[in-house]
């Protein structure tokens, strides 16, 4: 288990304990470092993913009725429904060179939707994390309700986040990896002291796209889903000029907090993206399970 989560988890519960207690994301990370043993080495970009979750934590704890609205930005309903939106942006545009973040929720509203589930009408300010570029983006929400069962349908449109021309990095990293002769086989990204070496980090920015499918199809208003790790990642033969991989990830629902297993199988070429051709969750993984409470 990566001793980040395990901080992380710690930092939570004492937040979620008292409902009446916010924490800015500066006191959280202060408090952070304070235990030098327990500090992570995050490269930039890590550090900006793992920042959200600091952010996020500056909400009341509980929410047994839906808001509905105008919404308070920091609060779970619109820091819940704007985090889909960042999937729902990884899915479409991400790539091993382009990661989407959330930087802000500028406003919120939320309304129910006769028979067909609850709307939100978002202004965020989404960040591509690795060329570090900020933009308002307008977003809508829609969370199914009652027949129509199913997963979050999400707009959004902040056109200006693409305009950095990953064409080159991505066709070095597919050339690399497609004529390889040894496959590539990784474990642990990031390692338990949140450090992962840097031909390996683009493998982690698949695992967070490739995840990004199951964490918008599996979102509901009432979850909150970080990707926290991939555990391992293996390159499989490459069929129709696709990279293939298969992985296995550990995603961290917030609210519950729990860290969920996923088995991903997935492909990614620069012209086609991320594709997720196999997705299931592991709920008796006898193997992985982790004491999270040794901290
Ligand atoms: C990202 O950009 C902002 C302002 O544009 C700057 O303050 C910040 O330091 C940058 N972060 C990184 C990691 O470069
Ligand atoms: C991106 O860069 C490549 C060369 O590396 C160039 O061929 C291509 O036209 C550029 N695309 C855009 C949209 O600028
Ligand atoms: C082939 O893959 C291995 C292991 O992933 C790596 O160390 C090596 O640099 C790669 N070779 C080339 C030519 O990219
Ligand atoms: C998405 O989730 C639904 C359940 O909400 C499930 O039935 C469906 O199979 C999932 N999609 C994929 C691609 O697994
Ligand atoms: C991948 O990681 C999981 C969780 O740590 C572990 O249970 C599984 O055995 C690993 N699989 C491989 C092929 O290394």
């Amino acid at each position: 288990m990566s001793l980040w989560i395990v901080v992380a988890l710690a930092v939570l519960n004492g937040v979620t304990g008292d409902p009446d207690v916010t924490v800015s994301p500066e006191a959280d990370t202060a408090d952070m470092l304070a235990h030098p043993n327990s500090v992570p080495e995050y490269a930039e970009e890590e550090a900006e993913i793992f920042g959200q979750e600091e952010q996020l934590l500056d909400v009341e704890a509980e929410e047994d009725v839906m808001a509905t609205g105008e919404l308070n930005p920091n609060h779970y309903p619109a820091q819940r429904a704007a985090k889909v939106v960042q999937h729902y942006l990884n899915t479409r545009y991400g790539s091993p060179f382009r990661l989407f973040g959330l930087h802000r929720v500028h406003s919120g509203n939320a309304e129910d939707v006769a028979d067909s589930g609850r709307m939100y009408q978002l202004e965020i300010s989404a960040q591509e994390i690795i060329s570090n570029t900020t933009e308002k983006c307008s977003a809508e929400v829609l969370f199914p309700r009652g027949e129509r069962q199913g997963s979050a349908q999400v707009q959004a449109s902040c056109e200006e986040l693409l305009k950095s021309n990953i064409t080159a990095p991505e066709e070095a990293l597919y050339q690399q990896y497609k004529n390889n002769q040894s496959l590539l086989s990784a474990q642990n990204l990031p390692d338990s002291h949140g450090h992962i070496e840097p031909d390996m980090r683009p493998f982690w920015h698949l695992g967070i796209v490739a995840s990004s499918v199951v964490m918008l199809n599996e979102s509901t208003e009432n979850t909150l889903y970080n990707m926290a790790q991939v555990a391992n990642i293996t390159q499989l033969a490459t069929e129709n000029d696709q990279l293939k991989f298969d992985s296995h990830i550990l995603l961290h629902e917030m609210v519950s907090q729990e860290i969920i297993h996923w088995k991903l199988l997935f492909t990614w070429s620069p012209p086609e993206g991320v594709k997720v051709l196999q997705m299931e969750q592991l709920r008796h993984c006898h193997d992985c399970e982790t004491p999270l409470n040794t901290s």
